[in-house]
């Protein structure tokens, strides 16, 4: 699959029962950030179970151009040669972060503190979404940035010469954003504050610390106060990089909605800040166990055994949106196998992802004979009971990966095929998606073969 060539339609067919092991790709923001913070430490870095998406590719690629070296030595065996906080070079050409709002969110955070230039751009999709929430912050530190109208890519970042230390309270709930300001307060001298009223993924803050960072996070009445201080040598580390929950959901709902279904995923993340799909599908009766506990890569990880379930709609609370982002699309597919209506609020956020999520979501359910309801900040599927939905459209992938595997999902238990117009995206996270649903039994095929 490309992420940049033609379109490639796909089709998910009504299956039957799925079995046996899917092992999902390594962790997509783990993974951006090993290489980001493998740069900026002096010395050499290891990297194993990258993921080989495009998005993290063109991380690799950028901070090549940036001037560290970035070695693939065998599949998910990487390492990376760092040039040090402050060490940038200037990049020769356009740094093109192709469909990935991380990799060039904090990449523009990473350089931003340096005195170089640098263009940065992306596909169709990256180049609508809104990199203001990161330049604002990056201003306060004296970084300038010229861009398209609205805050768009193409965009040129101009790094602080002497760049001054910042206090920023989050506006919304990002972890982009929130690893922006941080990867920036790198090099600034003094101490760098980013408060968040609602916690986010804490990557960044489990890895800073992990590659030496002396930084500290307090629980107060503002939210979550994170004081960075600047301008530490950051040493290389060995990172194993867990495999990544937003993948596992995949496999997971499809599990849950396709009767007689019985399938382990093995070592997925269970970081608290990212396992909100898990917990609802459990309040929504999913037969989920999380088997053998552990700690890999400095993360909480378990094997999740799952079985085909009757599940009902829920509310799913807003104050859990952060820790499960990425996984409302697929939830809205399991949404319409279960009973009764499933209604998500606090995820206006979602607008502003690969592509307007809420709506990306609501053409396609309705196209497939499922009624929803929405604003700016909800999404209501009624569910349709297990076989209750219809199916037999094509729906729109908009250049979003989790769109184009959610859909294809649902058509696993859809009446009718469903089919996506491209599943070309796919490949920017979950690169084998194809073959692992397919081996555990799951119809899926490329509509133009
Ligand atoms: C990510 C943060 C989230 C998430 C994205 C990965 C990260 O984005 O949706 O897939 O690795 O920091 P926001 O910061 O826009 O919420």
């Amino acid at each position: 699959m490309s992420a940049h060539g033609d379109p490639i339609p796909m089709t998910a067919r009504k299956s039957g029962p799925l079995k046996g092991r899917a092992e999902v790709p390594g962790d997509k923001s783990i993974s951006h950030r090993s290489l980001i913070l493998g740069a900026m430490a002096v010395g050499e870095t290891k990297v194993t179970g990258l993921l080989e998406g495009q998005d993290v590719l063109d991380t690799a690629k950028a901070m090549r151009a940036f001037g560290a070296e970035v070695i693939q030595h065998r599949p998910g065996d990487w390492s990376v040669h760092g040039v040090g906080v402050g060490g940038f070079a200037e990049p020769s050409s356009v740094i093109d972060c192709g469909n990935s709002g991380t990799g060039v969110r904090l990449i523009m955070g990473a350089m931003a503190t340096t005195p170089i230039t640098a263009t940065f751009t992306g596909d169709a999709s990256l180049n609508k979404r809104p990199m203001g929430r990161v330049t604002d912050p990056l201003a306060l530190f004296g970084t300038k940035a010229y861009g398209r109208q609205g805050g768009r890519l193409p965009m040129t970042i101009v790094g602080a010469a002497d760049p001054v230390p910042v206090r920023y309270t989050v506006p919304m709930p990002s972890a982009q954003v929130k690893s922006a300001v941080l990867l920036a307060g790198l090099n600034a001298p003094g101490q760098t504050v980013v408060i968040e009223k609602e916690p986010t993924r804490d990557h960044s803050e489990r890895m800073l610390r992990g590659f030496g960072a002396d930084l500290t996070v307090e629980a107060t009445d503002e939210g979550h106060v994170i004081t960075l201080t600047g301008q530490p040598e950051l040493k290389p580390q060995t990172v194993a990089v867990p495999r990544d929950p937003s993948s596992a959901a995949f496999p997971v709902c499809a599990a849950l909605i396709v009767e007689g279904s019985d399938i382990l995923v093995p070592g997925v993340s269970q970081n608290p800040t990212r396992n909100g799909l898990y917990t609802t599908l459990v309040e929504m009766g999913a037969d989920i166990e999380f088997q053998n506990p552990r700690e890999e890569g400095g993360e909480p990880v378990a094997d999740l055994r799952v079985k085909a379930s009757s599940l009902k709609g829920i509310e799913v609370p807003p104050e859990r949106a952060a820790s499960m982002i990425d996984e409302y699309p697929v939830l809205s597919v399991v949404a319409a196998c279960a009973e009764g209506k499933t209604v998500m609020r606090g995820v206006k956020e979602l607008r502003v992802k690969e592509s307007d999520r809420i709506d990306a979501m609501a053409r396609g359910l309705e196209a497939c004979g499922v009624r929803i309801e929405e604003d700016e900040d909800t999404l209501i599927v009624h569910g349709m009971g297990p076989g209750g939905v219809p199916g037999g459209a094509t729906c729109k992938s908009h250049l979003d990966h989790r769109i184009a595997m959610s859909f294809l999902v649902l058509g696993l238990a859809a009446q009718k095929p469903v089919s996506v117009d491209d599943g070309s995206p796919i490949a920017t996270s979950f690169p084998v998606f194809e073959g692992l649903m397919t081996g555990l039994g799951a119809s899926v095929e490329r509509s133009n073969k």
